[in-house]
């Protein structure tokens, strides 16, 4: 990945994929997204989402990738780069705060994923039993220092590499970790589907049960969408500022999405068999990743210990990098943004965002145990945090990108932008601009209106 000011650009077409994909796989795909499946009865709520990832995530992606090649800026400057003079730089801002927002929650999880790390490198999943796996993350959760030590620490790696710039280090190693994260999900989901008692789990992802679509189902999916592609916070068009000139910005987008979905669906496909063959409630909220999977680990390899152990450390080692590839890139917005608005120096940038999201994160974290009575909207903060960005704030930037690139860029940069200038025919144009025009702006609005009940 490649974050140096100087636009140097990714080194190939491959890099700017797998930066992206980098991006957009994280805790999202296999934290977020099986338990929101969970809380919004599973296979109906697929469906919803693969429409909004399909209909409102790609186009909106393209649009973004067009907002940040163009203007070869990130977030925070590219709508006044491109429209200078007026309040769309407003949109830039909004994207800014909401990636500020995100990783301080995020974090937290992330930091999980580092006890985790210990916890199964440290033999602590052995001959545990389903409900002592409940009671541990509980524990763990509502402790009030422990998870803090670990989102402390996440929180320095991240800021470590940012200081640092991202070198080739990290764009090569997730060269080589994204694979492996590939090849272990993969797995995973066979050893989850083949437990005794897996089928109802299976059932429940691939049968959709339409009488549970509720206007929280429609605002769910579309926040998820959002959330999992990078959407929404100008992450994506950050990143497109490094692309070059001939990266073709559908197909970039297209691969990505595709990516993306691929691992959500793969860790629904491991997660609920295996919730249900030890008999852990779908909709177990945020916990469940943290409760099912060392049980699948248990359960299925607990014939053969080390087997068990291997597992069960790579998986939560290769979670983590993940998720240390989006904090990367959400931090990235926010420092990005300071040092280019204020001329701080990166360094001083990076430290006021690590020590700002430092403060969400320990609210969020504590919201979770000791302060978990004090509620916004019936929620506790770490939830509210959650809600408000990612089905909030994101949908209602990437509505404004869409109205930006479908009705205030100019044309010709538009589609320019997509087919590199003349170099690619692209057949889909009228139809992406369509939707950017009409169906992406109408299609997210009504789905506000109809959780507000404003539609009946
Ligand atoms: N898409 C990331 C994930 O799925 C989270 C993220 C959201 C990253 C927004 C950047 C911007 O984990």
């Amino acid at each position: 990945m490649q974050h140096n000011h100087e636009r140097v650009g990714f080194g190939s077409k491959i890099g700017a994929i797998l930066a992206a994909a980098g991006s957009a796989v994280g805790l999202g795909n296999i934290w977020r997204f099986p338990f929101e499946t969970g809380n919004h009865g599973g296979a109906a709520f697929i469906l919803i989402y693969l429409g909004c990832v399909f209909i409102f995530g790609l186009p909106i992606m393209i649009a973004e990738f067009t907002i940040g090649r163009r203007s070869k800026a990130s977030t925070g400057g590219a709508y006044q780069a491109l429209a200078p003079g007026t309040k769309w730089k407003w949109v830039g801002y909004l994207g800014v705060l909401t990636g500020f927002l995100i990783l301080g929650y995020y974090s937290v999880v992330a930091g999980w994923t580092l006890e985790y790390v210990w916890q199964a490198a440290t033999g602590g999943f052995a001959g545990k039993s389903s409900t002592e796996f409940i009671t541990m993350f509980q524990e763990f959760s509502q402790d009030p220092l422990r998870p803090l030590l670990w989102l402390f620490i996440f929180m320095l790696l991240t800021h470590f590499i940012i200081v640092k710039g991202v070198e080739k280090g990290i764009e090569r190693s997730s060269k080589v970790m994204m694979p492996i994260l590939f090849i272990l999900v993969v797995l995973l989901a066979i050893c989850s589907v083949t437990l005794p008692g897996a089928e109802k789990g299976v059932e429940f992802l691939l049968k959709p049960d339409f009488s549970k679509v509720t206007p929280d189902v429609f605002l769910g999916a579309m926040g998820q969408a959002f959330f999992s592609l990078s959407l929404g916070m100008g992450c994506l068009s950050t990143y497109a500022s490094y692309f070059g000139k001939d990266t073709r910005l559908g197909r970039t987008a297209m691969s990505v999405g595709l990516i993306d979905t691929f691992v959500a669906i793969l860790a629904g496909l491991i997660m609920f068999p295996a919730a249900f063959a030890v008999g852990i409630q779908p909709d177990a909220g945020p916990s469940l990743v943290f409760i099912t999977l060392p049980n699948v680990f248990q359960q299925a390899f607990g014939g053969v210990p080390v087997l068990a152990w291997i597992c069960s450390v790579a998986f939560y080692i290769l979670l983590a990098l993940a998720a240390l590839t989006s904090t990367i890139s959400l931090h990235e917005v926010s420092t990005a943004f300071l040092h280019e608005k204020f001329h701080f120096t990166r360094g001083r940038a990076a430290c006021i965002i690590t020590c700002g999201c430092l403060l969400i994160g320990v609210a969020s974290s504590l919201a979770l145990g000791e302060w978990s009575s004090y509620t916004i909207g019936g929620m506790n903060f770490f939830d509210a945090l959650d809600f408000l960005t990612a089905k909030i704030m994101l949908p209602v930037a990437g509505v404004f990108a869409a109205i930006f690139v479908g009705w205030v860029l100019d044309r010709s940069i538009v589609r320019g932008e997509v087919t590199n200038y003349g170099a690619l025919r692209s057949a889909y144009y009228p139809l992406y601009i369509f939707i950017l025009r009409f169906i992406a702006p109408v299609g997210i609005v009504l789905i506000f209106m109809n959780e507000l009940g404003l539609l009946g």
